[in-house]
């Protein structure tokens, strides 16, 4: 990329740059200018052949160099654009890596009165508490984000220049304005950075500093550990971006007053409410960003094997979600054992706890929920975060558009990517005031109105979304508000509505509800999810050799679809010990290895198996002939495009596979039915899954990738498929 790149300030930060650049052959020729003062560090620079020569004039170090980056602190940076300014080469790029990039622009307009338009001014964020040339390393920047904050006169050549070198040394690359930048990295960093030298000052100062720091277990050194950085380098920033710091400053003065206050008063409720909303907040951050940025989930499938086993698997998702919505809005405290402890159904419990319910747990499963009532939602402070969970979004956006307060509602790439019409219409229709983005996608912008009216809505696709959505808003509305559904489609609200002393009357294929109705709180049971159970279902029945009995299953019969069609295709499965628990049916389903024929899937079966539709074509791939689904267009918009991908994926591993609009049909075979290879999930936990159970069938080992969603819905599915005999790394 270029000739020569010129380190101003050779530190850990430029020494990994110069190390990143040499080992990915971005440049010839790497050097270092320094002062007099930092000589022993250019030395050890050039010994350790971090650089290839360094200069204590700036002339000779800048010297035909296309790229020059400025390493040095921000404080320092106006003086480090004098000494360059006699040298300034239109033809190269200069940028930099300061911590707060306000100071820096504010420092370059100070010297050329306009930013150079070869200024590119960036931010990696990623350091380490050691500091000088030695602790350099090239991967530091591996996987770790880079700021780059261009301004309107920076030159797009020089950006993107930029930001291909940066990604070509490992980062993830993001474009922020100058300001915005500086406000997130004084929450971000610079506060904590704060705060961490505060206390170590306060608790060092101690007399009895002795004791503390020969006791300071976990807590004390994990919270302090930035308090170890380098302090004139973190002076300078904090000067730099004070504007930004400040006003965080007051508010965390305000919110600790707040806390010691709770703990004078005893408030033990307000208190648990703070700790328990932040611990989930703080894992929903590690799993929505931490985890994406650091860890890309694979898994690895050895071919063959057997299932073999008894098993309770985790808690159904829609009634875990249903029992966090309906549980807040009731009067009393409701108890739910059996809770998915998931992203998708976690998402939906932080947006109740941010609309002020409080709720504990989940722990082993056991969630309580202390009820708010109807009308006793607070407005959340900030945009609700609901991840890749379309019910919560679809269902929520129903129960706040009848709510005295504004609300947001955000997703993940995915979600954000799904077709919100389907509820927004009929909502508006029932007098909603719902914004999405032009493409009827969200960000859902909820607007107050307090006169919701009652529809007698038909709807065009059977969704069960859609239905309860238009539910839960009719508990808000005036008059009679009437679902009818074009075929049946789970009726987890509905049971749940009722369990909670809620009137909802079913009249053939329509659902009425009103608003005349409370919730009372009452114990939930939430059975294992069966849509969990088909991955087991499938891979017991085309695996040789299989026998595994999954416990406690939710056998609603608006979900069992995926028995039905297996049975169909001649799968050998047992429903025992059929009992009724909370109102949802339940048993305990044995299923042994078969011989699967293929089958025209029929269409009335279709809703009743939605998200069941990738292991069934895992299964179909096993059996003796053709199957064929039709009437599953829905299955395009669902967390990808089901019928796409997994259209692809089976190709891939030697299936003949053939997508059509609203299905699939597959040519099935008894032996060899599946070669290895690598397929992608697209993000989506039932593809990750499903071509793991295809492993069992496999001539070869399958590798599949980006399976960090997986967590969604079935965290326990790696540990649990082992147990059962599935071979996955
Ligand atoms: C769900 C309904 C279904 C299903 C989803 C969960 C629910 O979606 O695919 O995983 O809990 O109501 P649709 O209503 O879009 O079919």
């Amino acid at each position: 990329m270029f000739n020569k790149i010129c380190i101003i300030g050779i530190g850990l930060i430029g020494g990994s740059i110069a190390r990143a650049a040499r080992t990915q052959g971005l440049c010839d020729c790497i050097v270092a200018y320094g002062r007099q003062s930092g000589i022993n560090n250019l030395i050890k620079a050039k010994e350790l052949g971090v650089v290839d020569e360094y200069y204590l004039d700036i002339e000779s170090a800048v010297n035909h160099a296309d790229c020059v980056i400025i390493c040095t602190p921000v404080g320092v940076m106006e003086q480090m654009f004098s000494l360059l300014k006699p040298f300034w080469n239109k033809k190269t790029i200069y940028s930099d890596v300061g911590s707060t990039k306000g100071s820096v622009i504010a420092a370059a307009r100070k010297v050329f009165s306009e930013v150079p338009p070869n200024f590119i001014a960036a931010h990696p964020i990623a350091g380490a508490e050691k500091s000088g040339v030695e602790a350099s390393k090239e991967d530091l920047f591996n996987n770790k984000r880079v700021v780059v904050t261009p301004i309107k006169s920076s030159s797009s050549d020089c950006l993107s220049k930029m930001i291909t070198f940066w990604r070509a040394i490992g980062a993830q690359v993001t474009e922020m304005n100058v300001e915005h930048h500086d406000a997130v990295l004084a929450a971000t960093s610079h506060l904590p950075h704060i705060l961490a030298f505060s206390l170590v000052d306060l608790l060092g100062k101690k007399d009895e500093q002795v004791e503390i720091f020969k006791y300071a277990a976990g807590g004390f050194k994990d919270f302090t550990r930035i308090a170890s950085s380098d302090p004139t380098m973190w002076l300078d920033i904090c000067q730099a971006n004070k504007q930004e710091l400040i006003p965080l400053l007051q508010q965390l003065q305000v919110k600790l007053a707040a806390m010691e206050q709770m703990l004078a008063d005893d408030q033990s409720q307000q208190i648990f409410a703070t700790f328990a909303y932040a611990k989930q907040a703080r894992q929903r951050f590690l799993t929505q960003f931490d985890n994406s940025m650091s860890q890309s989930i694979t898994f690895n499938v050895q071919p063959g094997g057997s299932l073999r086993g008894e098993i309770r698997l985790p808690g159904d998702k829609s009634i875990s979600h249903r029992s966090i919505m309906l549980g807040s809005l009731a009067e009393g405290v409701t108890h739910v054992s059996g809770f998915l402890n998931a992203e998708d159904s976690l998402a939906t419990l932080q947006a109740f706890r941010a609309m002020g319910v409080t709720i504990e747990g989940p722990e082993n499963g056991e969630v309580t929920i202390h009820g708010v009532g109807k009308h006793g939602l607070k407005a959340p402070a900030e945009p609700l975060y609901l991840g890749n969970s379309g019910t919560s979004m679809r269902l929520l956006s129903g129960l706040l558009a009848g709510q005295s307060f504004n609300t947001v509602l955000t997703g993940d790439e995915s979600l954000s990517s799904r077709p919100m019409k389907r509820v927004t219409t009929p909502l508006a229709t029932m007098g909603a005031n719902i914004k999405t983005q032009n493409d009827g996608t969200a960000p859902l912008h909820i607007t107050s109105t307090r006169s919701l009216k009652a529809i007698d809505y038909n709807m065009p696709v059977a969704s069960a979304q859609v239905k309860s959505c238009l539910l839960l808003a009719g508990m808000y509305a005036a008059g009679d508000t009437s679902v009818t559904e074009p075929a049946p489609t789970r009726d987890h609200t509905e049971r749940m509505l009722n369990g909670f002393g809620y009137p909802v009357q079913r009249d053939g294929d329509k659902v009425h509800i009103n608003s005349n109705g409370k919730l009372t709180a009452c114990d939930i049971d939430v059975p294992s999810d069966i849509s969990s159970a088909a991955f087991f279902l499938v891979g017991a029945s085309i695996a040789e050799n299989s026998d595994v009995t999954l416990k406690h299953v939710g056998i609603n019969p608006t979900r069992t679809g995926i028995i039905n069609i297996l049975r169909l295709m001649g799968a050998n499965i047992e429903v025992l010990n059929e009992r009724t628990v909370g109102g949802e049916l339940v048993a305990d389903l044995q299923v042994l290895s078969s011989q699967l024929k293929g089958i025209d899937i029929p269409e009335e079966l279709v809703p009743l198996a939605i998200d069941e539709f990738p292991v069934i074509f895992v299964a179909a791939a096993c059996a003796e002939g053709q199957t064929r689904l039709t009437g599953a267009k829905e299955l395009r918009v669902k967390e990808c495009d089901r019928i796409q991908v997994m259209a692809d994926g089976l190709q891939i591993l030697g299936v003949a596979a053939q997508p059509t609009d609203d299905g699939m049909i597959i040519q099935g075979k008894t032996s060899a039915s599946i070669t290895g290879g690598e397929v992608i999930s697209h993000g989506d936990h039932r593809i990750a899954m499903s071509f793991s159970i295809a492993g069992l069938r496999a001539t070869a080992p399958i590798t599949i990738h980006d399976c960090e969603n997986v967590n969604t819905s079935f965290p326990e599915f790696r540990d649990l498929a082992t147990q059962l005999g599935l071979n996955l790394r």
